[in-house]
């Protein structure tokens, strides 16, 4: 049997040297040149084409070569009958949990006031504030949100946690469910979004909610562009409410030139660098994933496709 690989990034081939080494018996065929359908078993895929995946009879599972899985999911014809799982592998959440930290901070010690007043040469120290005195909300807390909650809570920050389902996390107080998100944003001033993209999270940062943020708080988004109104986002910016915003995550990737965003001066553009997966450690969790589909056992990181995650 063989596996589908389709990774349109260009350090496919240390991924595939590193999956190599990982499954040394396996063959690997790269989309488009699947060989004989009927020998592939597993599809390691990122933003495959829509429908690619519907001819391959003996095909097990499929995962992700990232943590998200929406494109996959929007794919109107992915075999909805075989197990489908995200890729997380521990370097990812660390380095998602770096990069909010960081940006965090950022915000938390005032950085990017400072940016703007060495552009002016300009000499004036701000009041600080502690870091038990500063409220950061996480929305999402998956494996991601979590490893968040716990590298935000070393540093010793007032922690908020917004999920669909009822969750439980030290040091952090937590919420669910679409009616505690207005209470969940007025009490914090960085809201950090880290949920998967789904019919539920589709445009939930629009007015209203950008409305409950305390006047001067920040955004960091490091999930999807789709969650965030464009528009609203632009608005609050201008209107004050925001005083900034760190995007990793656009509707269009890369974000053409002429987007508002690339020359905002309250707005930091990172190119979808929060969370890469890492080959080499990915390598061994999806190796362990071949070899639970081919024992028909469940994969790790199953994605419930009616949740959308
Ligand atoms: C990146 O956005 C991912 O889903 O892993």
């Amino acid at each position: 049997m063989a596996i589908l690989f389709h990774c349109p990034w260009d350090n496919a081939d240390q991924w595939l040297a590193a999956l190599q080494s990982a499954l040394p018996n396996d063959e690997f065929r790269i989309w488009p040149d699947v060989g004989d359908p009927g020998e592939i078993d597993f599809a390691m895929v990122w933003r495959i084409p829509p429908g690619a995946l519907a001819g391959f009879p003996k095909l097990l599972a499929i995962s992700s070569l990232g943590a998200g899985v929406d494109a996959l999911i929007a794919d109107p014809e992915l075999p909805r009958n075989i197990p489908i799982a995200r890729l997380i592998d521990p370097l990812m959440a660390d380095r998602m949990a770096e990069y909010v930290c960081a940006t965090v901070l950022h915000y938390h010690l005032g950085l990017d006031r400072y940016d703007g007043q060495q552009a002016r040469k300009h000499w004036q120290r701000h009041p600080t504030t502690d870091a038990k005195d500063r409220t950061v909300a996480l929305l999402g807390l998956g494996q991601m949100g979590q490893r968040c909650a716990q590298h935000l809570s070393a540093l010793g920050f007032n922690l908020l946690g917004w999920s669909r389902s009822a969750k439980e996390i030290n040091g952090v107080r937590c919420s669910h469910g679409a009616e505690s998100l207005q209470g969940v944003l007025q009490q914090a001033s960085i809201t950090v979004l880290l949920l998967p993209l789904t019919a539920r999270t589709e445009n939930l940062m629009d007015m209203a909610a950008f409305d409950a943020m305390p006047e001067g708080s920040y955004l960091i988004n490091c999930s999807r562009g789709e969650i965030v109104v464009r528009d609203d986002l632009l608005a609050v910016l201008e209107n004050g409410r925001l005083a900034g915003a760190t995007l990793d995550a656009f509707v269009e990737e890369p974000l053409p030139g002429d987007g508002p965003f690339w020359v905002h001066p309250k707005v930091r553009v990172t190119p979808h660098i929060a969370a890469l997966s890492a080959p080499d450690t990915a390598a061994l969790v999806l190796a362990d994933q071949v070899r639970r589909a081919r024992n028909g056992q469940c994969l790790a990181e199953q994605v419930d496709v009616d949740h959308g995650y």
